[in-house]
């Protein structure tokens, strides 16, 4: 059945994942986007602002929501401030390819932009992003709230704890794991482990000071 879902975030990414589910027409239909800082009554693609995430955090009964918003904190405060009946769905661009899709989980509340592509024995938590033209290889696992930018490689074998950002265009490559809250710069080439909460960048990647 058709989901009729808000989302938090109007600004780049709320646009470009409100442009994949208008191309969804039969699963998802946008009630509005929410946003502490685009006035109400503002139009985007056509979708009305509805207002501040406040608005949402006191909407009764179920609602669907998909959280637009790259940075991996500010993604968890908004979430663990959501009323716990706020449903999540999971958004997959039609391009996406799924090697084999009975070994692949997702997490509710992921999105897959177009162009992505997992293999196989893959798990991806909640509230993951994996933009445009990512690959993420066999035997990854992506912990929850993790935001993927677009054209990152993430080859076999990765783990990634939770909050983890990789950036545009970053290569990590086999049987990397990289901790909770780290980041890794856009165009790393990750070859060693990245602990948690540290932040990593060029090529091969070594972690910022
Ligand atoms: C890695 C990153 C998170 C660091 O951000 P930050 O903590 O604010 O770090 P700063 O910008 O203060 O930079 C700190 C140092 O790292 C260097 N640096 C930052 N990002 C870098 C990168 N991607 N590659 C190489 N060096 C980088 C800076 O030049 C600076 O060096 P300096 O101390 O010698 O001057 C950020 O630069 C990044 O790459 N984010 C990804 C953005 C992205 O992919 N966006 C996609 C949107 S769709």
């Amino acid at each position: 059945m058709k989901k009729k879902v808000a989302i938090i975030g109007a600004g780049g990414l709320g646009r470009e994942i409100a442009a994949l589910m208008k191309a969804l027409p039969e699963e998802f239909e946008i009630t509005g986007f929410y946003d502490d800082t685009v006035p109400v009554g503002t139009t985007l693609l056509a979708i009305p602002v509805r207002g501040a995430i406040d608005k949402l955090r006191s909407a009764s009964g179920p609602i669907h929501v998909i959280v637009a918003i790259g940075d991996p904190q500010i993604k968890q405060k908004i979430i663990s401030s959501l009323p716990s009946h706020i449903q999540y769905p999971v958004v997959i661009h039609p391009s996406v390819v799924l090697g084999d899709k009975s070994t692949i989980s997702l997490g509710q509340g992921t999105v897959l932009t177009a162009g992505v592509k997992l293999t196989v024995d893959i798990t991806i938590g909640d509230h993951v992003l994996i933009n445009l033209n990512s690959t993420i290889g066999h035997n990854t696992s992506i912990g929850n709230l993790c935001s993927i930018m677009p054209g990152v490689n993430l080859a076999g074998g990765v783990t990634l704890g939770e909050r983890v950002l990789i950036g545009s265009g970053a290569n990590v490559i086999n049987r990397v794991s990289i901790g909770d809250d780290a980041k890794v710069g856009s165009g790393a080439v990750v070859l060693n482990n990245i602990l948690a909460k540290t932040t990593a960048v060029g090529v091969p990647a070594r972690t910022l000071k």
